[in-house]
C-alpha cells in the first residue's frame, strides 16, 4: 500500500518538484507553531505560570489550535506521500504520530476539565489532577517535536 501511495501523481509531484517539499515543510512548521504554541502556553498557565492570564482565555484559543492541527495534518500527509515506504517504518515518525494523537486526546480532556472548573465559580483555581494532565500534555508535545525533527536523522 505505501509503495502504491508513493507512485501516485501527488506523491511524485511532492518528491520531484523543486519547491513542493520545502514549501510544505515550511507550512508544516507554521502549523506546529500554532498548535504547539497555544497548547504550551495553556499548559504553563494551568501549571501556575502567567497568573495574569485567565484560563478561560484558552477555551476559544483551543479552536485556533485545531486550525494549526488541520494545517499539519494536510501538509504532513502530503509530505508523507513522497516517502511513504520510508516514513511508515521510521521509528521516530511512528513515535511522533503516536504522541500527536495523545496530545490531541489530552487537549480534549483539558478543554472539558477547564470548562468545568471555570464554571464551578472557583475563579481561576485549577485542580491538582488537571495540572498533572497539563504536565503530561506539555511533555507529549515537546516529545512530538523532538521525534519530528529526528525523522530526518534516524
Ligand atoms: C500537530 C501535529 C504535528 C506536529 C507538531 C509535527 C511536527 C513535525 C516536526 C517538528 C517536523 C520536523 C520538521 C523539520 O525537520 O524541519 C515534522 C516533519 C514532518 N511531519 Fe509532522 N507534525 C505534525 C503532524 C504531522 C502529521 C499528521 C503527519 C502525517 C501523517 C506529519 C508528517 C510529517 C513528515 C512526513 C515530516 C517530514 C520529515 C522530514 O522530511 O524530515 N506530521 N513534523
Amino acid at each position: 500500500m505505501f509503495a502504491w501511495i508513493e507512485a501516485t501523481p501527488v506523491a511524485l509531484w511532492v518528491s520531484l518538484s523543486l519547491w513542493a517539499y520545502p514549501v510544505l515543510l515550511s507550512i508544516h512548521i507554521i502549523g506546529l507553531g500554532i498548535v504547539v504554541g497555544i497548547f504550551l502556553i495553556r499548559d504553563l498557565r494551568l501549571l501556575g505560570m502567567y497568573q495574569g492570564l485567565h484560563p478561560a482565555a484558552f477555551l476559544p484559543l483551543s479552536k485556533f489550535a485545531w486550525v494549526g492541527f488541520i494545517i499539519n495534518a494536510i501538509s504532513g500527509v502530503l509530505l508523507f506521500t513522497s516517502q511513504a515506504t520510508v516514513f511508515a517504518e521510521n521509528i521516530a515518525f511512528l513515535l511522533k504520530i503516536s504522541m500527536i494523537i495523545l496530545g490531541m486526546v489530552l487537549a480534549g480532556v483539558i478543554q472539558s476539565r477547564m470548562r468545568a472548573e471555570i464554571a464551578s465559580g472557583e475563579g481561576a483555581v485549577i485542580s491538582r489532577s488537571t495540572k498533572i494532565v497539563a504536565l503530561i500534555s506539555l511533555l507529549t508535545w515537546a516529545g512530538a517535536i523532538i521525534a519530528g525533527r529526528l525523522v530526518a536523522y534516524i
